[in-house]
């Protein structure tokens, strides 16, 4: 009961809180960008990590809750701290130093609604998926027969808008500079921020959120202009290349055939 109130009650708590479920969050996020970058490879590869992911039943549910409340803490305690900003502010401290700092909690504050907004749309597009019509989430056979959701397809079909290409952009960049941000108040929230290395670890988190929105990017960019194509056949849109790369038939009825008999050979 104590710690509980230390961490939620104390300033330095709240910051710590804010710290470790920000670190959470961030585990999350890398390892979802890994996990999306397979759409680079053969579309099983990322079909089967779906799949996988998706049979570990109710661990994937305790995951996701782990998740949520994680979520909801780093966003309440940011709340709290807001407020207790904005009633220090009214003290006099040096007023450079405030401004800078003012601005700094302003964009996090902003930053932080926005990426709120877009995972809100983001799990109604992806794993609710209710935001596009039947026909942008279909279903796929692996090489080893198993019926499993298409995500391959779903994620090039997901950017075609676009709207929401650039909306995917744009909060990707601004959790990018949350990330940025965050990352360094995290260090300094533990006492892991020195003078000594405040300099590289700055440049450290400078890195490593910009390489986390090319990541994304990379991936959003690919998708609305080509570079990863639907290799589904039953998918609107799918046109068959001379050296097909799904099962290295040459024709779209070929393909067609094969998925047939693999369905067949299932039944
Ligand atoms: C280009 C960027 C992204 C792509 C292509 C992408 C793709 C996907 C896909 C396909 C799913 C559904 C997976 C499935 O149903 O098997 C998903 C789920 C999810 N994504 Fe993303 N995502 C992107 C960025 C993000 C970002 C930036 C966040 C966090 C801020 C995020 C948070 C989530 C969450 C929380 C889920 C739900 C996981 C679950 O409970 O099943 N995604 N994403």
């Amino acid at each position: 009961m104590k710690v509980i109130h230390v961490l939620f009650r104390s300033s330095i708590g709240k910051k710590f809180t804010m710290a470790v479920s920000g670190f959470i969050l961030f585990g999350f996020v890398i390892g979802h960008l890994s996990g999306n970058l397979q759409i680079f490879a053969h579309p099983d590869k990322i079909n089967a990590y779906a799949h996988f992911i998706e049979s570990l039943g109710p661990a994937l549910w305790g995951i996701r809750l782990f998740l949520l409340t994680t979520l909801v803490v780093h966003v309440w305690v940011a709340a709290q701290l807001t407020i207790e900003n904005k009633r220090a502010r009214q003290k006099n401290y040096d007023k450079q130093v405030t401004l800078r700092a003012t601005l700094a909690s302003r964009y996090m504050r902003v930053s932080g609604v926005i990426v709120l907004a877009f995972i809100i749309y983001h799990l109604l597009h992806f794993t609710v998926r209710v935001t596009h019509g039947t026909e942008a989430y279909p279903t796929t056979i692996l090489a080893d027969g198993t019926k499993v959701r298409d995500v391959h397809s779903m994620i090039v079909l997901g950017f075609k808008s676009p709207y929401i290409a650039i909306f995917y952009l744009l909060s990707v960049g601004l959790l990018s500079w949350h990330l940025a941000h965050g990352l360094v108040s995290m260090f300094q929230s533990v006492g892991l921020r020195t003078r000594a290395w405040s300099h590289v670890l700055e440049r450290i988190t400078v890195v490593l959120s910009v390489s986390y929105f090319l990541g994304n990017a990379l991936i959003v960019v690919a998708a609305m202009s080509g570079k990863v194509r639907i290799q589904n056949p039953s998918v609107v849109g799918f046109t068959c290349r001379d050296t097909c790369e799904i099962c290295g038939l040459r024709n779209a009825e070929a393909i067609v055939e094969n998925a047939d008999a693999v369905e067949d050979n299932q039944s």
